[in-house]
Formats: C-alpha cells, structure tokens, sequence
C-alpha cells in the first residue's frame, strides 16, 4: 500500500518549459506502441468521466483518445457534467479569450468540489503548456487534481491513480518535441464522420502563434497507420473523414527522404473507399502540385478547402512570417479554381498586427473581395506570451481594431451569402448528421462544398446517409432546400 503522505511528499511535478518548448533538435521522433499497464485496469469501476472540450479539431480528436483510455480503464460517460467523478477540460491557448473562458469554468468547478470532495478534476491541452498558465492553475486553483500536457495524455491512467492518493496536484507538463502515439483506444462523438490525425506539431513559428510552443515538433505519422485507420474506418461503416495537422501539407516532410507527400496520401486514401475526405489546415506556403492534382482528380475529396491567409500584405505576412506573398497566395487560388471547377475557398484572417496600419488593412479587404472566400473566421490579434509578436509594438487601440474588424466582417458575411446563393435551384448531396436545432421538423448537414444545409423532413432514417437536397434558399449561415425523393 502506497503510503499517502510519503506520496505526497515524493510527488515530482514535470512543469512545462517555454525554453524548452522553443527547441527543435534532428532527432528521430519515437512511435509509442499505446498499452495500459494492468493495474490501473479498473481503477473507474463503477464511477464516470466527463470532458469538457474547447478549441481547435485537434482537441476534440484528442478528448476522443482520451474518452477511450478512460472507458479502458472503467469509466463510463456520464451525460450530466454535474454527476461526473472525473472532469477533465481540455483547453485552448490560441487567444485570450480562450484562455479567460476556462479561468470562469474552474471558478465554476470550485463549488462543485466543494459540495463533492470526492470529485477529481484535471486541466489538460494546450493550456498547461504555458508555463505562466500552469504556474497560476496551481497558486490560484490548488482544488485542481491533475495538469497535463499535450504530449503527456498517454499517461492519464497513472496521473488518475496518483490523483486519488495524492493531496497535492499532480503536475506533468513534458515540453519536449513529442512523440506519436498509435493504437491508442478511441470514443468517436460521431458514426459517420470522424477525426483521422495524419501529423502532430508545428515547426511555422508564425510569429502571433502559440501551437509550435504548445504542440511540439512538426511530426507526421506513418502513411501504413494513417492508411489503416481510415480502412478499419470504411468497414466500420463511417462515410467522412476529416484528416487533421496544423499543417497538413507538410506531411511526410519528416519522413524518410520526403518524397512521399500529402498529395499522394489523398491519392491513396481515396483508394480506401471512403466516400468523403477533408482536412485542415493546409499552409498556403506548402500547397503544392500533388495536392492540388490530388484535390482535382481524387473523387473522395470535397471541393472545398479551408487556406488560412492572415493578411492580405506583403508587409505583414513576412513580419507575422507566413513564407508567402499575397501574389502567390492568389496564384495558388487561381490554379484550384482551375483545377477544381466551382471549388468553395474559406480561410482565417488576423486583424490588427502589431505595427499593421489601416492601409495594410485594407490590403486585406481587398484580398477577401479578389478571393472570393466563402466564409473566413476573422480574429482580432491577441497577444501570447513566449511569441515573438507579444513584446512587438502595437499603437492601435483595441477599440479602433474592432472598428477594423467589423469593416471586415462585413465583407467577409457577404462571401458567406454569396457562397450560398450560387446554390440556389441547385441539387446538392448533403450528408445528414441530425436534426436541425431549430426543431420544426427540419433535418440538416452539410453539402460537398460544407455548406450547411437544412431541409423539411421527420425521418431520421436518414441521417448519417448522403441525401440529395435541392436549394431553394440562401441565408448568411446556411441553405434551406427540398429533400429529392
Ligand atoms: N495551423 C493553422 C491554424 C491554427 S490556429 C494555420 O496555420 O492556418 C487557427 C487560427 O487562429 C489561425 O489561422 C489564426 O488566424 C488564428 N490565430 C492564431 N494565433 C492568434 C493570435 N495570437 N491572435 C489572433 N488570432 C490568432
Ligand atoms: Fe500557428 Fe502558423 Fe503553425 Fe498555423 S502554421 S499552427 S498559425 S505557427
Ligand atoms: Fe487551441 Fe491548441 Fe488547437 S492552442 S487551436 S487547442 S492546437
């Protein structure tokens, strides 16, 4: 028996490293074979887990994995949060307010401990990767049970086991690169589509950005693994998979002799049988040939692409260091829409840069309308610890970078509606994932081009399946139609 006390004493907390973070060392990247040790096999037996997931599509793959060690070890869902025995939140640190939503959930969480000592909660993500983040969950926090970090979910079962023995919080933030973890157990949210990482990390080091510090290495998994988890993923019956890196088209860079790359990955995924792939994000700096051909010829892949630009200057995508001109962005474009004959572009755009000017903005806004994107998430820059751009100079007020923001989204709402309309009279295959929140009996998901879509009908037969739905409105945010019999 594990002396209580002694643990706590001999407890040794990993804290996360921005040093550390930053480094980028030629060596080769381990695949760990994912197994849990037998002793921690029952360690949920007959209590159940909750977790709250924020951020980007690589989190809530990640809550997946982490779903499927804890069922491994006994845990079962519970749909009430308030009933869980364990709550882990996997967080975001991409901008501020991310961060500031989850200070206000644990605020939350303090009361419930309170009522329910018994109770483990568990911050994990990008978060914890922060070492100021850390450093406060734990003077600010200390009713938190367990901090992990992003290259550390594997050892969830044993962080759980010292947890319970443990007064203190149990603290184990690796800065290093990372590592890829295969076969590790899975709980997909959905039957039909699901989540496939196809690399991890991110070696860009834009300037405003805190994933290559929060995420590691750039490093991408085995084409056999990738190939076979979409196989099992087919005979499974899922009919989409969205493939999943912070820079997709960076795959296979880090492998080999870096011949292989992520246009011929599509190629061969779409020899598997899955009926739809998609995948984000790819950096417009690394979409070459191959994957434009793939994206052209590959009858699996969507005709849309989601192509993160930022800025719209020259001026600015060199000082936030996106490696590409606007002119060879809009090339790029060019070349798709070619290739992809009424192919839906989207992308992600940061306003207020520091030292970035109204002209420079403009630059943008005229970039949005040359584009044509059909939908952007626009964000106002935020300032992240350990990045280059946080100790930048920034003379322009908050509240003038609103006013910057809202002349954009303007622009940007009416490429969303004009990406809609250009469907109007027109039949579409949408495949179903539920009913639409609205109720009135109206089903809805989403077409080939992601367009979300929302038609009459009560049959729930349906959903899962690709149904042929002809438009006959269009909205900002979705389309309306008539299902085709
Ligand atoms: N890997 C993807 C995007 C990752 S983060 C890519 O490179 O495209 C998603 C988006 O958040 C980014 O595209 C960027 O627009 C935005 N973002 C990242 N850091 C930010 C910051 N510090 N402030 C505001 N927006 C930021
Ligand atoms: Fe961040 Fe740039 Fe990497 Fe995207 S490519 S995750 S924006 S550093
Ligand atoms: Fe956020 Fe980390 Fe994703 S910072 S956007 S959860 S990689």
């Amino acid at each position: 028996m594990i002396n209580e006390k002694k643990l706590d004493k001999d407890l040794k907390r990993v804290m996360p490293s921005l040093k550390e973070a930053r480094i980028r060392r030629n060596k080769e990247v381990e695949t760990i074979n994912f197994q849990i040790d037998p002793k921690y096999i029952n360690l949920g037996k007959d209590k159940t887990y909750f977790i709250y997931t924020y951020g980007c599509q690589g989190n809530e793959a990640d809550s997946e994995i982490m779903a499927g060690i804890l069922e491994a070890i006994g845990y079962k869902h519970s749909e009430d949060p308030l009933l869980a025995d364990i709550v882990l939140l996997n967080t975001c640190a991409i901008r501020e307010n991310a961060e500031q939503r989850i200070w206000g959930v644990l605020g939350q969480l303090k009361g419930r401990k309170r009522n329910n000592p018994d109770l483990l909660i568990g911050i994990c993500g990008c978060m914890p990767q922060e070492e100021n983040a850390t450093n406060k969950l734990l003077e600010s926090y200390p009713f938190v049970d367990i901090i992990f970090g992003t290259h550390n979910r594997g050892n969830l079962p044993k962080l759980i086991f010292d947890a319970y023995l443990s007064k203190a919080t149990v603290v184990e933030v690796i800065s290093g690169e990372g590592n890829i973890l295969e076969n590790t157990p899975k709980v997909r949210e959905s039957k039909t589509k699901a989540w496939v990482h196809i690399m991890y990390g991110c070696d860009e080091f834009c300037t405003y950005c805190i994933v290559p510090y929060t995420r590691g290495k750039e490093r991408s998994r085995a084409k056999e693994d990738i190939i076979n988890e979409v196989n099992e993923l087919v005979k499974e019956g899922y009919i989409e998979v969205t493939l999943l890196g912070q820079n997709v088209n960076a795959y296979g860079k880090d492998l080999g002799n870096g011949e292989y790359t992520f246009g011929d990955l599509l190629f061969d995924i779409d020899k598997t049988g899955i009926e739809r792939v998609r995948f984000t994000s790819p950096h417009p700096r690394d979409m070459d040939d191959r994957a434009m051909e793939a994206m052209a010829k590959c009858k699996s892949v969507m005709p849309h692409l989601h192509f993160p630009v930022q800025s719209g200057n020259d001026r600015v995508l060199k000082i936030m260091n996106r490696k590409y001109t606007r002119e060879i962005y809009l090339e790029k474009i060019k070349k798709l829409k070619e290739l992809v004959p009424g192919i839906s572009i989207t992308t992600d755009i940061i306003v207020g840069y520091p030292g970035e000017t109204y002209e420079e903005f403009k630059d943008t806004v005229s970039l949005v309308e040359e584009a044509e994107f059909e939908g952007a998430f626009t964000f106002i820059f935020s300032p992240r610890e350990g990045t280059p751009a946080f100790s930048m100079e920034d003379p322009i007020s908050l509240e003038e970078k609103h006013k910057w923001f809202d002349e954009l989204v303007e622009h940007t709402n009416k490429g969303y509606l004009n990406g809609h309309e250009k469907f109007i009279g027109k039949i579409v295959k949408v495949l179903v994932d539920g009913e639409s929140k609205s109720g009135d009996g109206m089903l809805c998901g989403y077409s080939e081009h992601n367009k979300l879509t929302h038609f009459k009908s009560d049959d729930l037969s349906l959903v899962g399946k690709i149904v042929n739905v002809k438009v006959t409105e269009a909205k900002t945010w979705f389309m309306i139609g008539e299902l085709c019999e």
